[in-house]
């Protein structure tokens, strides 16, 4: 919001008398600086941290909130990561979750950023729902967890960007039928409004505990949540 706006609200809305309207004014730009500079620094520090860490994305650290909630993989297992680019979720999967023990099959439409690529990560570019990516991903399988960050190139259009979101998740759901082991776990990240509900409700016969989760890591203006299922019937 800018200025011009702010001290239009602040005069014509709130106060017919203009001393009043400007002191309005004036607490209304505190509050919106003060919030937006409160959620540049929280980007600002993850981003940080992230680089600092190795991390080429502050993505990472939602897997870490999510993890540290729900107990989703452990050393040794085998983990698919669809929408893996550039690579921080499977960095972290890698690192501190399998802790180099186990494997992860990493596919993104666009290669992985990382540098080496950790030994135990088997990278497919491509569509993971084409067919023969797929068959790939089936190759590969079973697997004790799937975790998709997997999300559509936004066009602003909040209709347009649910609707593919939940044509996503719903693959990943599918995937997950098919090639989840029996007690294996989900994490599927999908826009709100892009049909979550009925997806949980779906997830809830899938699994022993189904659930929805908005990390604090999480960008304040996305409407991004993740649907968490644990150890599938
Ligand atoms: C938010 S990014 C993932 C970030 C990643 N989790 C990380 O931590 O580095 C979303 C990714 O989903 C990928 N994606 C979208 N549709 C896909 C599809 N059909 N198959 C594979 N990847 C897809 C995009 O290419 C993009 O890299």
């Amino acid at each position: 919001m800018c200025e011009k706006q702010i001290r239009m609200i602040a005069s014509s809305t709130l106060s017919p008398i203009p001393m009043v309207g400007d002191a309005v004014f004036f607490l209304l730009f505190c509050y919106i600086s003060a919030m937006a500079n409160s959620r540049r620094d929280k980007a600002d520090s993850y981003t940080q941290r992230a680089h600092k860490e190795g991390y080429p994305a502050r993505s990472v650290y939602k897997l870490e909130e999510i993890n540290a909630k729900e107990k989703l993989i452990k050393p040794g297992d085998s983990v698919l990561d669809v929408g893996a680019a550039p690579g921080s979720w499977t960095l972290y999967t890698h690192r501190m979750l399998i802790k180099g023990k186990g494997r992860i099959v990493s596919c993104d439409l666009n290669p992985l950023s990382l540098d080496p690529v950790p030994p135990t990560v088997t990278e497919i570019t491509g569509d993971a729902f084409s067919k023969e990516i797929r068959a790939r991903l089936t190759e590969l399988g079973p697997y004790d967890a799937i975790i998709s960050d997997a999300a559509p190139m936004t066009t602003g259009n909040r209709t347009v960007d649910t609707t593919r979101s939940e044509g996503l998740a719903s693959e990943v759901v599918r995937l997950a039928e098919e090639q989840l082991k029996k007690g294996g776990n989900l994490v599927i990240k999908i826009f709100q409004g892009g049909g979550e509900q009925e997806i949980l409700r779906h997830m809830r016969e899938m699994f022993k505990k189904a659930k929805a989760f908005k990390p604090k890591a999480s960008r304040d203006d996305s409407f991004e949540i993740f649907l968490i299922g644990l150890e599938k019937k």
